[in-house]
C-alpha cells in the first residue's frame, strides 16, 4: 500500500466520523456523539503525530524543505485542535448550534487541508521515501 493510499484512507475514516458526530448532535444523541466524537479525536490524533513524527520530517529530509509545505500543515493541525477543543466545550454543554457550527468549520478546515496532503505531499512522499509505507501496513 503507498503513503498515499494509507493517508487517504485515514482522512475518508477520520472525516466520517466527524460527520457521523455532526449528526448525533442534530438528533440530540449526546451519547452517540459523545461516542464518534472521542473516536474522531483519537483517530485524528494518531493521524496528526504519525504525519507530524513521521511524514513530514522524511518529506523534509528527502526534499529539503523544512520550512515550506510541512510548516504549513503543521499550522493546519494547531488550528484543527483549536476547533476540536470548541467542539469538546460544546458537547460538554450539549450545545447543539455551537457544536454543529463547529463541526461545518473543522469539516471544511480539514477538506482544504486534505486536498493539498493528497494532491502535493503525499505524491512527493511516494517518488521520495517509498520505503516508508512498508511502515504504514
Ligand atoms: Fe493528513
Amino acid at each position: 500500500m503507498s503513503i498515499s493510499t494509507a493517508l487517504q484512507a485515514q482522512h475518508r475514516h477520520c472525516d466520517a466520523l466527524l460527520t457521523d458526530a455532526e449528526a448525533a448532535a442534530r438528533r440530540k444523541d449526546w451519547a452517540a456523539c459523545a461516542s464518534a466524537t472521542a473516536r474522531f479525536i483519537l483517530d485524528t490524533e494518531a493521524h496528526f503525530a504519525l504525519e507530524e513524527n513521521a511524514i513530514f520530517p522524511a518529506f523534509e529530509a528527502a526534499t529539503g524543505m523544512d520550512s515550506g509545505p510541512t510548516q504549513i500543515m503543521r499550522m493546519e493541525h494547531t488550528e484543527a485542535r483549536s476547533l476540536i477543543a470548541g467542539l469538546n466545550e460544546a458537547l460538554a454543554a450539549h450545545d447543539a448550534d455551537d457544536f454543529i457550527g463547529g463541526c461545518e468549520t473543522l469539516l471544511i478546515l480539514l477538506q482544504q487541508h486534505h486536498m493539498k496532503e493528497e494532491n502535493i505531499l503525499y505524491p512527493i512522499c511516494d517518488r521520495t521515501v517509498p520505503e516508508f509505507a512498508d511502515e504504514l501496513e
